[in-house]
C-alpha cells in the first residue's frame, strides 16, 4: 500500500480516512462525486478528484494519473435512503462494487469495501452475532452489502484480486451531518443536543445496537489492509465490534456535560424495523485472531452497564462538535 484512492471522500468515513491515511505518509488522492463538496481540510492537503464509481473509464484515468495501488471505496448508499432509493443503491453497492473489482483485476490493485451489520438480518443470533453466520438482511443496504462480500471473496478466489473489508458496527463521529443510515440517530443526537438541547429519538428506547467511534472504525481498515495477507483466512469480510449502546445511554452521556439535554422518543417504524433486525452485538474473535483487531475505545467487552470510557469519549466528541460550531450552523438547513 503506497499510493491512495479514496472513493467519497466527502462522507462519513471518507472525511476523516483521507486525513488519516495523509498523517501515516501515503500518498492519498481524495475522491468525491462532485455533488458534496469535500472539506478544506482534503483540498488543501493533497490530491484531489472527482470520480463517478460507476464511471469505470474515468476511474481507470485516475488510477493510471496517480499510479494508485489501493484503494478504499467509501461510496454507499445507507440503510434508510437506500429503502426510498432502492435502484441507487443496487448500482451504487453492487455494479459499483463489480466494476471496481473490474478494475482491480486488470491493475493489480487492492481494495476496501466496507461491508456493515447490515449483513445481517431477524434470522441471525443476535447477542453477540458470530463471525460466520445467517446473512439475509430484509434492506436493500444490507443485500448490497452481502453481494458486495461475495463478489470480493469471488474475485480473490478467482482471479486473486487482494481485496478485504470489515462489517461495520453504527459509527460515532462529528465532522459530517447524519448521513440516512439506522445507526445515525447516535451522530444526530450530538448536532441537535448543540442546535436544540433536545432530540426526539426514531429509534425506541432499549434499542441497543452495535457501535464504534471512527477513530477506530479508521484504525480498522488501515491495519486490515496493512496486515499480513498469509495470516488471514476470512477476508471479506470480519466483525469489528467496540461497543453497544440505546439511545438512553448516548443521552446519559450527553447530560453529564449538558445537564439540561433532553430526550424523547419518536419512534420511527422504517428505522426501529431495521435496527430490530440487526445485531445488539458483535463477537469480533476471528478479526482478533487473524490481524490482531483490538478497539481502543469500547466499554469493556459487550458490556451494556459499563459506559464509563465510552462516555469520556462521547464528551470529547461533543466538544469536538461544540468546536465547530460555525460550521454546524451553516450546515443546519442540511440537517432540517
Ligand atoms: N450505519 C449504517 C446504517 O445505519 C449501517 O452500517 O445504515
Amino acid at each position: 500500500m503506497k499510493n491512495i484512492l479514496v472513493i467519497g471522500a466527502a462522507g462519513q468515513i471518507g472525511s476523516e480516512l483521507v486525513p488519516e491515511l495523509r498523517r501515516r505518509g501515503y500518498m492519498t488522492v481524495a475522491a468525491g462525486s462532485g455533488r458534496t463538496p469535500l472539506t478544506a481540510a482534503l483540498s488543501e492537503g493533497g490530491p484531489t478528484a472527482v470520480v463517478n464509481l460507476l464511471d469505470a473509464d474515468g476511474l481507470r484515468r485516475t488510477v493510471e494519473h496517480y499510479a494508485i495501488d489501493t484503494i478504499f471505496n467509501m461510496a454507499a448508499i445507507l440503510s434508510a435512503v437506500g429503502e426510498s432509493k432502492p435502484m441507487t443503491a443496487w448500482n451504487i453497492g453492487v455494479n459499483g462494487v463489480i466494476g471496481l473489482l473490474e478494475l482491480a483485476r486488470d491493475k493489480n490493485l487492492s481494495v476496501f469495501t466496507p461491508s456493515s451489520i447490515g449483513v445481517f438480518g431477524p434470522e441471525t443470533p443476535h447477542d453477540p452475532t458470530p463471525q460466520d453466520t445467517v446473512c439475509r438482511p430484509r434492506t436493500m443496504y444490507g443485500i448490497t452489502k452481502v453481494a458486495g462480500e461475495l463478489l470480493s471473496d469471488y474475485y480473490r478466489a478467482k482471479y486473486g484480486v487482494d481485496a478485504r473489508s470489515v462489517r461495520y458496527p453504527g459509527l460515532i463521529s462529528h465532522v459530517t451531518p447524519p448521513g440516512g443510515g439506522t445507526t445515525d440517530y447516535a451522530v444526530d443526537i450530538y448536532w441537535k443536543a448543540v442546535e436544540h438541547g433536545r432530540y426526539a429519538s426514531p429509534l425506541a428506547e432499549g434499542t441497543r445496537l452495535p457501535m464504534m467511534f471512527m477513530a477506530d472504525a479508521l484504525r480498522a481498515a488501515i491495519e486490515l489492509m496493512e496486515a499480513d495477507a498469509s495470516r488471514l483466512r476470512h477476508f471479506n469480510s470480519f466483525n469489528v465490534g467496540a461497543m453497544s449502546f440505546a439511545p438512553e445511554d448516548v443521552a446519559a452521556s450527553i447530560r453529564r456535560r449538558m445537564p439540561g439535554f433532553e430526550l424523547t422518543y419518536e419512534v420511527n417504524p422504517l428505522l426501529q424495523g431495521i435496527a430490530e433486525s440487526w445485531p445488539d452485538a458483535l463477537d469480533d474473535t476471528t478479526a482478533r485472531e487473524e490481524w490482531d483487531w483490538k478497539p481502543r475505545r469500547n466499554d469493556g467487552r459487550h458490556a451494556r452497564g459499563d459506559l464509563r470510557k465510552a462516555r469520556r469519549k462521547v464528551r470529547a466528541q461533543l466538544s469536538g462538535l461544540m468546536n465547530r460550531k460555525p460550521a454546524f450552523i451553516a450546515n443546519a438547513g442540511f440537517l432540517a
